[in-house]
């Protein structure tokens, strides 16, 4: 049993939308997407019916990880615009009925924090993990006056904060114990920016490598008591506040203390089976060292819903209701709906499911309109992690309409280019044309919303777990989803579907349903 308060009720009936700050909407022609940029576009947001926004981090920074290096937690990067610029589109946000999340860098700063570069100067400075002298494997030389090397988190520029060691060794001094002096800083330092931020009104984080604090932690044992001391502070100070993390293994995340956690490409028992089998095998931006996998969203039909379902039941039987999972279409880090083999015709079944099985849905921004993911792009801000993976194709303007870069920016140099192709697909487009991508997800986000049965908390029941995918959700509305290019079909027992609420191409015949390439439905059934 969990000791937590329940998550707060609206956490429930979220549908979160990522925005990656810098390319969404750029107010004032400097090229960079800004929070008056976003203010600017609420009213589209709110009609689209998302209701809980999170932004990837929009902190002080050198931006040599694109935010991700945060130099001042507490004030936010000028290019993004001031502390009240954020303040005001908080509170225009919620007039609007949507939330904002900010996205918390819990495990390391930039090398240019000011935390940082005195601890550089100061050997007895524990804030980050240093090796008093030489160069342990993985250690990067002091840029200080202080001797020895320091641990970084993931690029070098990113010092890891020192959360200690789940184990020490008397030959590597630098594994400090949790609860060394250093350690209880960072702890606090976490509740002191979360506590300013939810003091603006803010309404929670997404957490960045959310599992990464205490180092050689096996099961990540001493990491979960970090989160679960910061959640029962939380419970205590800011009820209303969500925890989202970026750790990939709900099973051990929700109980640690978030309220949800993303199934990610990476994370878990699968490595990120989950996800990578759905729609995110990495084909179109990413190599790593992935096992090749057919996606079951892909057209050849090659792949399974499986995988997916197993690690979904999984999870959820794990958690039971002390927390919930959260599903991506794509984010910032690897390739969007629309790459590799998948073109936007086959967008629509993506979206039904998503929107239909109870996980929180997380809709990276312009996966409704169906962008594209943009290969060969510059490296951008350290969007290239290896020579087939660039994470800019993710991360290219919203198309919002037929001006300049797409509506994006009046700038001759957008922060990074638009997509090319002169039919590309825009916002503007597609809210004038009710057939469209964009109005399918609308419908989808206003039946998800006014029916609970279709949220999180409803039972499913999966009924053909191949090609079509079949299933019952709370026992009343019957889902069909086709991902493939030709047409498939499968018993259906005793199932009546009645009323379809939305579909195309997929019909009935006795006991038998039908489903043609791409074919989609939602359908009440016939008691
Ligand atoms: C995960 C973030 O999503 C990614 O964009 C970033 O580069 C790393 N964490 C490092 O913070
Ligand atoms: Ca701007």
């Amino acid at each position: 049993m969990s000791s937590f308060r329940p998550a707060p009720a609206w956490l429930a009936d979220a549908v979160f939308y990522q925005i990656y700050p810098q390319s969404f909407a750029d107010s004032n022609g400097d090229g960079i997407g800004d929070f008056d940029g976003i203010r600017e576009r609420l009213d589209h947001l709110a009609w689209l019916g998302v209701n809980t926004v999170w932004l990837n981090p929009c902190f002080a920074s050198p931006f040599g990880d694109a935010g991700y290096d945060v130099a001042d937690y507490l004030n936010v990067a000028p290019r993004y615009g001031s502390n009240d610029d954020l303040a005001r589109l908080v509170d225009q946000a919620r007039g609007h009925g949507i939330r904002v999340l900010l996205d918390l860098v819990a495990g390391h700063t930039s090398d240019r924090h000011p935390w940082f570069t005195a601890s550089a100067d100061d050997p007895d400075d524990h804030r980050y993990i240093w090796a008093a002298e030489g160069r342990p494997d993985g250690f990067v030389a002091s840029p200080g006056s202080r001797p020895g090397a320091y641990l970084p988190n993931f690029f070098t520029f990113q010092p890891a904060l020192n959360f200690g060691y789940a184990r020490t060794d008397p030959a590597e001094p630098w594994r400090q114990p949790v609860d060394a002096e250093g350690p209880r800083a960072n702890r606090e330092a976490l509740r002191t920016v979360m506590d300013h931020w939810l003091g603006l009104g803010l309404s929670g984080f997404r957490v960045d490598m959310a599992a990464s604090l205490v180092k050689d932690d096996p099961g990540k044992t001493e990491t979960s008591k970090v989160w679960t001391e910061l959640r029962h502070w939380l419970d205590r100070t800011h009820p209303d506040a969500v925890i989202l993390s970026e750790w990939g293994e709900p099973e051990v995340s929700v109980p640690a203390g978030f309220h949800t956690d993303f199934f990610l490409q990476f994370g878990g028992p699968t490595d990120g089976l989950a996800l990578r089998s759905l729609w995110s095998n990495g084909s179109g931006t990413v190599n790593l060292d992935w096992d090749p996998l057919d996606c079951f969203f892909d057209p050849s039909g090659k792949g399974s819903p499986r995988p997916f379902v197993e690690a979904w039941q999984q999870a959820s039987a794990a958690l039971g209701d002390s927390g919930f999972i959260s599903l991506p279409t794509a984010n910032h880090d690897f390739s969007r709906l629309n790459c590799g083999p998948r073109s936007a015709e086959q967008l629509p079944v993506a979206f039904v499911f998503q929107l239909t099985w109870p996980t929180l849905p997380a809709i990276y921004y312009g996966d409704e309109i169906g962008m594209r993911y943009i290969p060969d792009l510059p490296d951008t801000e350290g969007s290239v992690l290896g020579p087939a993976y660039n994470r800019a194709g993710s991360r290219t303007p919203m198309q919002w309409d037929d001006g300049p870069n797409a509506g994006f920016s009046t700038s001759d140099h957008p922060y990074l280019p638009v997509d090319p192709d002169p039919g590309r697909p825009t916002v503007a487009a597609q809210r004038a044309d009710d057939t469209s991508l964009l109005h399918l997800v609308r419908r989808l986000i206003a039946l998800r919303t006014s029916t609970p049965e279709l949220g999180p908390d409803g039972s499913v029941e999966v009924v053909h777990a191949g090609y079509p995918f079949v299933h019952v959700r709370g026992g009343r509305y019957l889902v069909v989803v086709n991902p493939r290019e030709e047409r498939t079909s499968c018993p259906l027992g005793d199932l009546r579907p009645g009323r379809a609420l939305e579909a195309s191409g997929v019909v009935t015949d006795g006991g038998t349903l039908t489903a043609e390439a791409f074919g989609y439905g939602i359908f009440e059934l016939t008691p």
